[in-house]
């Protein structure tokens, strides 16, 4: 099995989970069996993300036209704007029939909630269980149950650019560690060149989890997430100077809107780097229709080679969906072959599934899939998408992230982290 429980024990990732106390909220009794409708709620509206959705759900038409589909997308990477509807209306009971939601403490500080159902059922009589990877099984399981459908991997430590405009500024190669980013970028302003675009607060977020990855290596940054690397320590203080220092060479003061445009600036040369998850590989290919290697081409981020920094979209059955037996359905289409290799080629991912058809992911996908399942490479997991810190971690991450961006005062955001990990650890 290529990403093994192993795998993910060293990740820290399951002793995390199996801390968590058990659910405690009472099903919402609404649910019913409501087979002629579905609604799906997900962050997929964009461009680079909506033409996966799309795809999957064509599939899901055909395979049952006599289920309608109400697409509730709502626009916005990483969920931002979605996860705040979401919630105010799970909390109103009045849950979609399914949802989109990250494999690992994400899930589960929902589970936790008593949000979603145990879906163990569907495993069992789908046969699923030895479809997926044990480790993903394990991120997606408490108590032994199972909570959600795994559509994809992506990987998030990854350095967007394009090799044509690199040549034009005399770059012979992209930067294999975020000293060498620093010098280049220094060469870069001399030009008037922003060596990195940046977004929003979660993108601000997605580089420094991987400036921290790069910095400290693999094993420190496990420990960052299950308390054994201190986050007051000296080599994490190094690490979030680096990251100070790389976001003096982004274009911070006038942050992109999101991660679209983000990504545009470096196709118009505005921007030398992009650190994005490979959705960016998708709206690349797919929506700005560029070629991979010649329009554009991607190196894992400074420091991190041979790491797969993961995250895995998957859905769910809420507690008291409305349509329940269309919601199985769904559920059905994501985990199948056919609905995993129609949404992953265009999203930009590679699909949960272990047996799927490898001959659908070509160009960048058919290395990333090769990288994937190689037994050698390293696995961790993401923070800003969802994999190892719990929502309340999250949260108390974002706001102190949202000043230290503006203060730069290392020490305070280092303790501001370390205390939330105590005060809201499960
Ligand atoms: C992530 C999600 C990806 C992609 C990205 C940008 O959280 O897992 O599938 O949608 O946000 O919006």
């Amino acid at each position: 099995m290529r990403l093994s429980r192993k795998g993910f024990l060293a990740l820290g990732l399951v002793s995390a989970l199996f801390a968590l106390p058990a659910c405690s909220k009472d099903a919402n009794q609404g649910g019913g069996g409501g087979a002629d409708k579905v609604e799906v709620f997900s962050w997929w509206a964009g461009p680079g993300e909506k033409e996966g959705l799309e795809a999957m759900i064509a599939d899901f038409k055909t395979k049952n036209p006599s289920i309608a589909f109400d697409n509730a997308a709502i626009a916005g990477g990483a969920g931002t704007n979605a996860k705040t509807v979401l919630a105010s209306r799970l909390q109103a009971n009045n849950p979609p029939d399914s949802y989109q939601v990250h494999a690992g403490l994400e899930l589960q500080s929902d589970i936790k909630a008593g949000y979603v159902e145990d879906i163990t059922y569907l495993y069992d009589r789908e046969g699923w269980k030895s479809k997926f990877p044990s480790g993903l099984i394990d991120a997606i399981t408490l108590d032994g149950k199972i909570y959600s459908v795994p559509v994809n991997i992506h990987r998030s430590n990854l350095m967007f650019f394009i090799p044509g405009n690199l040549q034009k500024w005399g770059i012979a190669a992209p930067p294999k560690t975020w000293a060498e980013f620093l010098t280049q970028a220094e060469a870069l302003k001399t030009k008037n060149v922003t060596a990195l675009s940046i977004g929003p607060g979660w993108t601000q977020k997605h580089l420094l989890e991987n400036v921290l990855l790069g910095e400290l290596g693999v094993d420190k940054y496990k420990g960052l997430w299950n308390g054994s690397t201190d986050w007051k320590g000296t080599d994490v203080a190094a690490a979030l100077n680096t990251y100070v220092k790389v976001l003096s060479y982004s274009d911070l003061a006038s942050a992109a809107a999101d991660w679209q445009p983000a990504g545009d600036k470096v196709i118009d040369g505005t921007a030398a780097y992009n650190v994005m998850g490979d959705w960016q590989a998708g709206y690349f290919n797919g929506a700005k229709a560029l070629t991979f290697k010649t329009g554009w081409d991607v190196v894992a981020s400074p420091g991190s080679e041979g790491v797969y920094n993961f995250l895995s979209d998957s859905f769910t059955l809420p507690k008291g969906a409305p349509h329940k037996a269309a919601a199985e359905k769904w559920l059905i289409e994501c985990a199948s072959p056919a609905g995993q290799d129609a949404f992953n080629p265009q999203k930009g991912s590679v699909p949960a599934r272990t047996d799927t058809d490898k001959s659908k992911y070509t160009g960048y996908l058919a290395g990333a899939l090769t990288e994937w399942t190689n037994p050698s490479t390293k696995i961790v997991g993401s923070l800003a998408h969802g994999v190892v810190a719990n929502n309340a971690w999250n949260g108390e991450i974002d706001s102190a992230l949202g000043l230290f961006v503006q203060d730069k005062d290392v020490a305070k955001f280092a303790n501001a982290v370390a205390t939330a990990y105590a005060s809201t650890k499960g």
